[in-house]
């Protein structure tokens, strides 16, 4: 979700006005995943990163995190919403941890739509901390260091149990992943669109989506219909 403090910065406003719209594209984006069936969906709210950005700002992000967990989450387990959240816990101001795990633990049974909200999330950081796990491990004579792999590894991130992504978009034309699911991604489909993410509409989603199921597959392998014919 990038774009937000342009778009106010277009219209004259401050930046804090284009997150509060971007708060709303969230809720938009939210029932389009579910009403494409989308199983997964990941948004990258805050990263490890952003915590340099002038207090503020900073102060403002988290407290929109705030109200809308206070505000949407009933309506979110209504709908059979399930959250997760992927980011370092460590040091999370006391005002947000105890939020993100009542979210995680209201919808924790809930059979539809999985958010999974990147928060205080960097991906090297995610992949280090999963490295530390293995170590501690391999020291404590859990593991040994030949069953280190990438499917042992996979299982020390923050999204364990959560399938890679096939999709990855990211608004208001930057073209880079920012340590955004740097190990998850690996055969995500990427996709930049230019517009900021206030401007986020369901249209968007769904064009996307058809983007998405243009794209041809391979994963290493060759085109399917190589193989068949
Ligand atoms: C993304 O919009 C919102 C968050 C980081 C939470 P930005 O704040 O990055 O907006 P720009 O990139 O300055 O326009
Ligand atoms: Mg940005």
């Amino acid at each position: 979700m990038d774009g937000n403090g342009r778009w106010a910065q277009q219209r004259g406003l401050p930046r804090t006005m284009g997150h509060r719209k971007g708060v709303e594209a969230v809720r938009g984006a939210v029932r389009a995943a579910g009403e494409a069936g989308i199983a997964y969906l990941t948004l990258f709210a805050f990263s490890s990163e952003n915590w340099t950005r002038p207090e503020t700002e900073v102060n403002d992000l988290m407290g929109l995190l705030k109200a809308f967990i206070r505000r949407d989450l009933a309506e979110l387990h209504a709908e059979n919403v399930r959250i997760r959240v992927i980011g370092s816990r460590e040091n999370l101001r006391s005002d947000i941890l105890p939020l993100l795990l009542e979210a995680e633990e209201t919808t924790r049974q809930n059979s539809g739509l999985t958010l999974v909200i990147a928060f205080n999330y960097g991906a090297r950081d995610e992949i280090a901390r999963a490295a530390k796990k293995l170590a501690a491990m391999v020291a404590e004579g859990r593991l040994s260091t030949d069953e280190i792999d990438a499917v042992a590894l996979d299982r020390q991130l923050d999204t364990r149990g959560i399938p890679d992504p096939d999709l990855v978009i990211r608004t208001s034309g930057e073209e880079r992943l920012s340590n955004f699911l740097l190990w998850q991604a690996a055969y995500a489909e990427l996709l930049f669109v230019p517009e900021f993410w206030p401007d986020f509409t369901r249209e968007i989603f769904f064009a996307a989506l058809e983007t998405y199921a243009r794209r041809d597959r391979r994963f290493g392998g060759v085109k399917s219909a190589a193989v068949s014919g």
